[in-house]
């Protein structure tokens, strides 16, 4: 089937970015789709450059994929503009007209919201608060409305309905991860919208029978950006320090120091389920002894040995996923695949 999708496992940052740029460079897409909002910072390493992006789909990598944003996708103009600009895509940016404008009012209310910034520890962009407008039928600034936008806007159900007649191939990138859905995670301490693989789906505007294969995206630990559930929490300043430098655990929008804890079996396995992995791609490895894979060695021993055993366990989950990419370190092709 011809879309993929990516979907975070965990508590996000999973890597899901790197993952769509490799598998956008790989595959070669014709199409591209991110949706969310721009709490999510996803990460991609590329040609000596470090590209964090809040709303561009990591597919910029590939140039002939085009890259849309779908109706569920939530916007700041200020920072897409400078994404546009960064990645060098205008030309091929395709926005869906019921794209959400982020107001500065939408900001600025859920900044001045103690008990989200700190109870539920939200990232603050003003996703939620745009959010319950469009809930609530308010009065919203869509993609259409916004005159710095309008020349990108097409309808993008009829776009991308009619490519896929064609035979077009997709990447479909979702943000986020489990742990954070409103609808399966761990409520209160979720982000505003769900976090799986068909929900990504409606909201770029594409029905269920096009889901091809469906990578979630692990860590050998989780981390969490904010309060809430994390299983066996480390503790240990320097243990903790490693994580927050060789393994980059700083939040990429807030800035925070990722809370870190060690692999949910729990988690993985609803993660599976949920969003009927076909595929398991694994990041940041390299964090675990045992798994220096730099210099061409392709098997693992010591503790990085030990967790790719564990893996079997998730594999084990309906509908079977297999392992298929493993990362062991930030830059676009540090990635092994496994047959
Ligand atoms: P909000 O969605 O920005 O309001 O944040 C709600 C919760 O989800 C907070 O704990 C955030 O830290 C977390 N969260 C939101 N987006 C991300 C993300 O992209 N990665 C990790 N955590 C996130
Ligand atoms: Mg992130």
């Amino acid at each position: 089937m011809p879309v993929d999708i990516v979907v975070g496992g965990q508590g996000g940052d999973e890597g899901k970015g790197k993952i769509a740029a490799y598998l956008a460079v790989k595959n070669e897409y014709d199409y591209s789709i991110r949706v969310g909002g721009p709490n999510a910072g996803h990460t991609i390493f590329f040609n000596d450059k470090i590209y964090t992006l809040k709303t561009m789909p990591g597919a910029f990598v590939c140039k002939r994929t085009k890259l849309v944003l779908g109706a569920g996708t939530y916007i700041i103009t200020d920072w897409l503009e400078k994404e546009i600009a960064l990645t060098g895509a205008a030309n091929r940016l395709i926005i869906d007209p019921h794209a959400v404008i982020i107001e500065p009012r939408h900001t600025a209310s859920e900044r001045a919201d103690a008990r989200m910034m700190g109870k539920i520890g939200s990232v603050g962009t003003g996703l939620g608060a745009a959010v319950r407008d469009r809930v609530d039928r308010k009065k919203l600034r869509f993609a259409k409305d916004e005159p710095r936008l309008k020349k990108y806007v097409k309808d993008v159900p009829e776009l991308l309905n009619k490519a896929l007649a064609k035979g077009s191939r997709m990447l479909l990138e979702g943000t986020q991860g489990m742990k954070l859905s409103n609808l399966h995670g761990e409520y209160p301490f979720v982000t505003s919208r769900d976090t799986t693989a068909s929900t990504f789906m409606g909201e770029a505007g594409l029905g269920p029978k096009y889901a091809g294969e469906v990578y979630a995206i692990f860590k050998p630990y989780v981390t969490r950006v904010g309060p809430g559930a994390v299983a066996n929490e480390l503790k240990d300043k320097k243990a903790l320090s490693r994580f927050h430098t060789a393994g980059r655990e700083v939040g990429s929008v807030s800035g925070r120091l990722r809370r870190v804890g060690g692999f949910d079996m729990d988690v993985a396995r609803l993660a599976v389920s949920i969003n009927s992995a076909t595929r398991l791609a694994i990041t940041h490895i390299d964090l675990l002894d045992g798994a220096d894979v730099s210099r061409g060695i392709r098997s693992f021993s010591g503790a990085a040995k030990k967790f790719m055993a564990t893996l079997e366990k998730v594999c084990a989950v309906y509908p079977y996923p297999k392992v298929a990419l493993v990362s062991y370190g930030p830059g676009l092709f540090d990635v092994l695949e496994l047959k």
